[in-house]
């Protein structure tokens, strides 16, 4: 069975209730759930870990390096846009990664349109709610094996 790591950052833990008429009114539990259910169909074990703080979120990268994941999908949240030690610990892990938004960030405020992970990730996905979970458990059981960090391929 493959396994897959589904990491979301800053202040996802709030979805359902924060800024619904953004980011809609769906839970984290309830997009986990759904995700979970739906890769046991494609024989896929999801890991999921939520975390506010930005170290905590690299260390759990660091911590699923070489372990046997197909790959890792992530949501940053804000440090989407600034976190260049998230963006490292990606690529020093050499996991396959796959980005997720909810919202469309090349839509919204400028600071939000510029991602500093993507390069560093195989697909970007946005802006298609928590359907965008979905597509990004698909975007990562589809990738090629010789695709990895570095080398993205456009949605
Ligand atoms: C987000 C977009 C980010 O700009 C924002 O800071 C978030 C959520 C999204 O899923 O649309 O926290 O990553």
């Amino acid at each position: 069975m493959e396994k897959v790591y589904l990491i979301n950052g800053p202040n996802l833990n709030m979805l359902g209730k924060r800024e619904p008429e953004i980011y809609g009114k769906t839970t984290l539990g309830q997009i986990v759930r759904v995700l979970k259910m739906l890769s046991r169909k494609r024989d896929v074990r999801i890991k999921h870990f939520q975390s506010n703080h930005e170290g905590k979120i690299i260390d759990k990268i660091h911590s699923i390096a070489n372990k046997g994941f197909k790959g890792l999908i992530i949501n940053p949240g804000a440090f989407t846009h600034y976190s260049y030690a998230i963006r490292d610990a990606i690529k020093a892990s050499g996991l396959k990664t796959v980005e997720i938004h909810l919202s469309n960030i090349d839509k919204r405020e400028d600071f939000r349109k510029i991602s500093v992970i993507k390069e560093v990730c195989i697909a970007q996905i946005m802006g298609l709610g928590p359907t965008g979970y979905i597509k990004a458990l698909e975007a990562l059981l589809d990738a090629k094996d010789e695709e990895s960090a570095g080398s993205k391929s456009e949605l």
